[in-house]
């Protein structure tokens, strides 16, 4: 299926899979306002749709997965506007990071400012050997605002992060991979058979195990640790009411591979 009334977003699902894809190629998918308004209705329609069990997000061409916040668009923004507009980005990547399905960035090309902070509010990220990563707001004389100082930092470290933010430097992908911002990287030709393989075993998981995983992650990750490990014995626990959890340890006992129904 494809929804053909976004202009700046390509949804579409197949199997199990429903891609977001960021369609502005001529502005490298920069994000404006609207194009983030339409990646927040395609969530909707991929937290709705009960056979969508794994998310891909992207950027159209070979270019860029997206190269910033639409730099054009904030230039006329007031500092009341501005902050409004970081509020806004901050609340759609927090939507994506809490999502309760897993959601995989494929970055075959520039991961820039906001597209940087796109990628991180992503579960998992895979790129190619020819992706570059950055937050280069200096340069614009501002500082990131869709998470980077935040999401950034816990993702790689303070250190790591003030050198991106403070520089403005691009970093390329084997560093990227190094530093634990790239889950998985492969060579420009193969991105897309590592994204698929990595799609297809996440789709075969339980995905009631994997939405409450995703909670005592990212939920649990913003609390105290007495407090985190609670949440998550909470939720070990809700796990023993599933059908994915019978048909699991059924099918390890039985010997064959689970179906996992997603209740
Ligand atoms: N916002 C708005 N437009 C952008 C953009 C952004 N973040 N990034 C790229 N574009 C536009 C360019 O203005 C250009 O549009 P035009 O053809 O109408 O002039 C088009 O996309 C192609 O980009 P261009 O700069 O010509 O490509 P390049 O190969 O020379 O450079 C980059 C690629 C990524 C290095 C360069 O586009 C860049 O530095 N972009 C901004 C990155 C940034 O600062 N992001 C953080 C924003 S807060």
């Amino acid at each position: 299926m494809t929804v053909s009334a976004f202009n700046r977003v390509a949804y579409s699902t197949r199997d199990a899979v429903a891609e977001i894809l960021v369609d502005r190629p001529d502005k490298l998918n920069a994000l404006d306002r609207a194009t983030m308004e339409q990646i927040d209705a395609a969530l909707t329609m991929a937290a709705d749709d009960g056979a969508v069990r794994v998310v891909l997000i992207g950027g159209t061409g070979d270019k860029a997965f997206v190269a910033g916040a639409d730099i054009e668009e904030m230039s006329m923004l007031r500092p009341e506007q501005a902050q409004a507009f970081s509020r806004y980005l901050q609340s759609v990547l927090d939507r994506i990071e809490r999502f309760p399905k897993p959601i995989v960035a494929r970055i075959q090309g520039f991961a820039l400012g906001g597209g940087c902070e796109l990628a991180c509010a992503c579960h998992l990220r895979v790129a190619s050997t020819r992706a570059k990563f950055g937050q280069p707001e200096v340069n614009l004389g501002l500082i990131p605002g869709a998470g980077g100082t935040q999401r950034l930092t816990r993702l790689v470290g303070r250190g790591r992060a003030l050198d991106l933010i403070l520089t403005g430097r691009l970093m390329d992908a084997e560093e990227a991979h190094r530093i634990g911002l790239v889950d998985r990287l492969a060579e420009p030709d193969a991105l897309e058979a590592e994204v698929e393989a990595l799609i297809e075993l996440l789709s075969s998981k339980s995905p009631v195990a994997q939405s409450r995983a995703l909670e005592a992650v990212i939920a649990g990750g913003e609390l105290p640790l007495t407090e985190g490990l609670r949440l998550e014995a909470a939720l070990f626990g809700l796990g023993f009411a599933t059908e994915d959890m019978k048909e699991g340890t059924r099918a390890f006992l039985e010997k064959r591979k689970a179906r996992f129904e997603g209740r």
